[in-house]
């Protein structure tokens, strides 16, 4: 009734039927074990969810980079800052206060004022004072420089220090 190919037809089927159910089953207890180990599983899988619901607060205070800021600064807001600053610096070149004149002072050396006596810290200091050493350094003088004479407790919002930064650079 049946000849050879019919046969080994019926086979291979009844074969591959097989193996798709093995699989099958395979991929089912493979998913099933995921799932029921899962204890550890789903307690990361709330601990991020947990994170992911933390993140928007986070957000309300956003880090917003100082560059940026700056990019968009008002010099004329920062101009009113400068009171903070005038006690003990002056704008005029060479014009040495409690602190040095900080006429063109972005961009010059750190702790470059002939004549003017700085503390170790800022005199072996490398580098310019660039807008972002700057702001570095009036957010929080004495963390940005260690023994640093300035005495002023520092400046916290960087919309502030980007808008009196760009004051300092008109003073060039
Ligand atoms: C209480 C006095 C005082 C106040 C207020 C003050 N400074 Fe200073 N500042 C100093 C002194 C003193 C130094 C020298 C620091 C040292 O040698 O460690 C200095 C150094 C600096 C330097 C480094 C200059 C250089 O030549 O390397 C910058 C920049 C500076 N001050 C900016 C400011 C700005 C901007 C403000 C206002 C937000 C300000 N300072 C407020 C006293 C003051």
């Amino acid at each position: 009734m049946f000849d050879t190919m019919t046969i080994t037809k019926a086979g291979g089927a009844l074969c591959a039927a097989l193996l798709v159910f093995l699989l099958g089953g395979w991929a089912a207890e493979g998913l099933y074990n995921v799932d029921h180990h899962g204890e550890d599983h789903a307690s990361a899988y709330r601990m991020e969810i947990h994170e992911d619901s933390d993140a928007p607060a986070a957000e309300a205070e956003p880090e917003v980079p100082f560059e940026e800021v700056y990019a968009v600064a008002d010099a004329a807001a920062g101009e009113r800052l400068w009171r903070q600053c005038s006690a003990c610096h002056a704008l005029n070149p060479g014009q040495n206060g409690v602190g040095p004149y900080l006429h063109g002072v972005v961009g010059r050396d750190k702790g470059a004022v002939d004549g003017f006596g700085y503390s170790d810290t800022l005199a072996s200091m490398e580098g310019d004072w660039t807008p972002e050493n700057l702001s570095g350094f009036l957010e929080n003088p004495r963390q940005y420089a260690p023994g640093t004479a300035m005495a002023y407790g520092g400046m916290d919002d960087v919309e502030d220090r980007a808008n009196l930064i760009a004051y300092l650079a008109t003073q060039q």
